[in-house]
């Protein structure tokens, strides 16, 4: 007899369904793994028996064999264990099969069989709910699997031996509760800051355009500090925005205890990071930083110092809003809609542009250090500001009165009004005007007539490229809806025009 059981395979951030068939045959005992399977399944053979033994069952000196089908994918992780013990014990009649049927089951095994914690718990809930199944999950994982739907049934043992107790009705099992996490230590607030007014105005218009930004000042200006007060003024995930960012962070192993968060992601990785961190890949596919800020903030601190193969890899997930992972004989996407903040310093000694500082190596200090950018990812940043020193008198003055709080509440408002109008035109899978490009931009950012000449004019005299003039018209309308204030007007766009990185160099200012 074949006893079969469902689970599951990661494809990116999707689960895909496998069937374990287990047969137990007469012949010379054996008990072999079969379907492409990595080390750690194939290792799974040594838990299986080990966690059996635990429980009071002795394998049957018989042939068994596993397959995972389909044979094709290849299945990797240690969450094939309890599938493959209850595969076993419905092939020699301990649990039913109609049992079996009602579930996708993933976990890991301990030698004494106690159930452990895997990753991807909540991708799996959620196809089993698209099987019309419940899910079997390790009990850490219960409180994340839950999320999946309030009709889906979720049994979170902690060993098999509950499990089993379970099926013979001896000691039922409770439905795990979902779990927030907690609101957690307050985020840096923008009140902290001192002067600094058009950077800190940038910011507001970065966090309500979802645009990408550059802050590029000498060492000390508070770049880092302002990057770090993003998330702050950002607003909260809804619901479905919620489920995608957990479904990702579930995959790559970072839920504590299954709890799921409402804030957006905010991820800054180090420059010294490798390609395949930050894009993802590796030996086992794994989501990488782009993956991990989708739907919040990557900020990349000292830009100009990661790696060129990082600095050209990012080109493809900020296009596209995906990264994709080459890997043997298949590739993988994850999603990677992220906002960018990048700060830099103007050279490698850090004060170029500063009055009364000469570089030591002159003028060449600045333009080979920028000159580590590219083109086409500086094309893909909306805006670009100077953060120059804080003046010495503003940093006696008191605290401003105005924090993140207010902030946050202008953002949010001007949010809405970019929610309602891409569903007014049809578009309701854009969120932000940062997604919006070509004709539709120019449908919904075309200013009136003294914007029109003045976005012209500035166009002429500083040559502008058909990607910068609507680098403008983009982010002029993000501030026309922080005013909200319907059509786009010259004032609007005086303000973005600021917002081209005027002082830098003439490249970084294109
Ligand atoms: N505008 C400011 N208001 C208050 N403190 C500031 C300000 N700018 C800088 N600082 C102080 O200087 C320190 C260094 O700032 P940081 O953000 O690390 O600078 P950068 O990243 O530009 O080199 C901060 O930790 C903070 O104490
Ligand atoms: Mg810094």
């Amino acid at each position: 007899m074949v006893a079969h059981v469902r689970t599951v395979a990661f494809h990116g951030v999707e689960a895909v369904e496998v069937d374990v068939q287990v047969q137990v045959a007469p012949g010379l005992p054996a008990f072999t793994i079969v379907g492409l399977p990595d080390k750690a399944v194939a290792e799974s053979r040594e838990r299986v028996r080990a966690a059996l033994g635990a429980i009071g069952l002795a394998l049957p000196p018989k042939r068994i064999t596993v397959n995972l089908a389909p044979a094709d994918l290849p299945k990797e992780g240690s969450h094939f264990d309890v599938p493959i013990a209850l595969g076993l014990l419905g092939a020699i009649g301990v649990i039913s099969s109609e049992f079996l049927d009602r579930f996708v089951v993933v976990g890991e095994l301990s030698l004494d069989g106690s159930i452990n914690a895997v990753i991807g718990s909540l991708p799996a809930a959620i196809c089993a709910n698209a099987l019309g199944r419940g899910l079997i999950c390790p009990r850490q994982a219960g409180p994340e699997a839950v999320w999946a739907g309030e009709d889906v049934e979720v049994l979170a043992p902690g060993s098999l031996i509950q499990l089993i107790n379970h099926y013979k009705g001896t000691q039922m099992l409770s439905r795990p509760e979902p779990e927030l996490e907690a609101a957690g230590p307050d985020l840096p607030d923008l009140c902290d800051i001192k002067g600094q007014e058009t950077a800190k105005r940038a910011l507001e218009v970065t966090a309500a355009g979802g645009h990408n930004l550059l802050l590029n000042g000498p060492p000390g200006a508070g770049k880092s500090m302002l990057a770090r007060r993003l998330p702050s003024i950002l607003p909260v995930l809804d619901p479905s925005e919620m489920l995608e960012v957990s479904m990702i962070s579930s995959i790559a192993g970072e839920l504590r205890n299954g709890r799921i968060s409402r804030r957006r992601p905010f991820r800054d990785p180090h420059h010294s990071a490798s390609p395949a961190a930050i894009i993802g890949g590796g030996t086992r596919a794994k989501p990488g930083e782009v993956t991990l800020a989708h739907l919040g903030v990557l900020f990349l601190d000292e830009l100009p110092e990661f790696s060129p193969q990082v600095l050209e890899a990012l080109r493809q997930p900020m296009e596209s809003g995906s990264a994709v992972v080459a890997r043997a004989n298949h590739h993988v996407t994850y999603p990677a809609r992220f906002q960018l903040v990048a700060a830099m310093n103007p050279c490698r000694c850090g004060h170029a542009g500063e009055p009364g500082h000469t570089c030591r190596r002159g003028e060449r200090c600045a333009s080979d250090y920028q000159a580590r950018l590219s083109g086409p990812l500086l094309d893909r940043i909306d805006l670009r500001i100077t953060v120059p020193q804080v003046a010495v008198g503003d940093l006696s003055l008191p605290a401003p009165r105005e924090g993140s709080a207010q902030v946050a509440a202008r953002v949010a408002a001007a949010r809405r009004a970019q929610a309602e109008r891409f569903a007014q035109i049809g578009r309701p899978d854009l969120r932000v005007n940062a997604q919006a490009d070509g004709a539709l931009l120019e449908a919904i950012a075309k200013p009136d007539d003294p914007g029109c000449k003045l976005l012209n004019d500035a166009a002429r005299a500083m040559k502008l490229s058909a990607r910068g003039y609507h680098r403008v018209l983009r982010v002029a309308r993000t501030v026309a809806d922080l005013r909200q204030g319907g059509q786009v007007r010259r004032i609007d766009i005086a303000e973005a025009l600021s917002y081209r990185g005027a002082s830098m160099s003439q490249r970084l200012a294109a």
